[in-house]
């Protein structure tokens, strides 16, 4: 467990150091600038540590962005052996143009045990907190799994908050929500930190639905693990090129990704550093030479949530 405990710290220093490294690109418009900056800060963070990472997911490929390219190795490769997924800033548009919720991301859990997205850019998720354990099936109808939920929080379908993706894709998906009478909160962008809210008690979103990156899914599976809710998955090629590389490759479309599909593993590590301000995380601040971020962290131990504010001087 010290292990455990020492790279929760590891991936939390790592976060806040992309986080501070994204200051100067808030609200630039410079969006690949900010991720490379991320990225490098990522990788810096690393250098030396002892570790023995790999990078098992990486984010950035769908965009061309610059990433910590699957298979890099991480740390000097003396401590303990993990997988690492990451995406050095999640919501890459949302920083930006200094919108909220940006965050950076990195996950951890043991050698060999996150699932490989390979060519996959899109999967279809439905994530829930521990409380609505057992509630969900991705095989039924939006309707079918809202009453399931309701009845699991035993609240009223009219209190049960889903958080989608505003996306063209989503439309026939938020009119199913609405006429259940559940409620919609739509974001442009940031599935992770969705999931991240319905993860976390006393927030106003009970379950996460839509189709987001596949990347990022697995990021979240390590959330979802450390928090023991649960988490559903399936493949959702978005473009002809993503689904014929995916049959190609002998994938099942069909095939229900469950948590355990995900991470398997009975632990991993979540580590976020807000780089513009949401619900779930202050942003950057500077005052002077000073920047600050807040940091949060899921696990080792199930359900422990950390939240702390990470300062560095320029
Ligand atoms: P980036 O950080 O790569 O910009 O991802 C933001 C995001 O909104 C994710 O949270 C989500 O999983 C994915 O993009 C959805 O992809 P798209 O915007 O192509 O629909």
């Amino acid at each position: 467990m010290e292990d455990l405990i020492g790279l929760k710290e590891i991936l939390r220093t790592v976060a806040a150091k992309a986080a501070f490294a994204t200051i100067d690109h808030i609200g630039t418009g410079e969006k690949e600038e900010g991720d490379q900056a991320a990225v490098d800060a990522m990788r810096q963070a690393f250098d030396g540590l002892d570790l023995d990472a790999v990078v098992r997911v990486g984010e950035g490929e769908k965009d061309e962005a610059p990433m910590l390219y699957v298979g890099e190795k991480l740390g000097n490769g003396k401590g303990l052996m993990v997988d690492i997924a990451v995406d050095p800033v999640e919501g890459t548009r949302l920083m930006a143009e200094g919108k909220p919720n940006a965050i950076t991301v990195i996950a951890a859990t043991k050698r060999g045990r996150f699932w490989d997205s390979g060519s996959a850019y899109y999967m279809d998720k439905l994530v829930v907190g521990a409380q609505a354990k057992g509630a969900i099936d991705i095989k039924k109808s939006a309707k079918e799994n809202l009453e399931a939920i309701a009845a699991k929080l035993e609240k009223p379908i009219g209190e049960v908050g889903v958080y989608v993706l505003d996306k063209p894709r989503h439309h026939e998906l938020i009119e199913d929500i609405k006429s259940c009478g559940a409620k919609v909160y739509l974001h442009e962008e940031g599935d992770v930190i969705g999931s991240i809210l319905a993860l976390l008690p006393g927030t106003q979103i009970d379950v996460l639905m839509g189709i987001g990156g596949a990347p990022e899914a697995v990021i979240t599976a390590a959330a979802v693990k450390a928090m023991g809710g649960e988490m559903q998955g399936r493949l959702a090629p978005q473009k002809p090129e993503e689904e014929i590389a995916l049959r190609n490759e002998g994938v099942d479309l069909a095939r229900v990704l469950r948590l355990d599909d995900l991470v398997l593993s009975d632990w991993a590590v979540f580590a976020a550093a807000g780089v513009t301000s949401g619900p779930v995380l202050a942003g950057l601040a500077r005052e002077g030479e000073v920047m600050q971020t807040e940091c949060m962290t899921i696990g080792p131990a199930l359900g422990q949530v950390e939240k702390i504010t990470v300062v560095s001087t320029i």
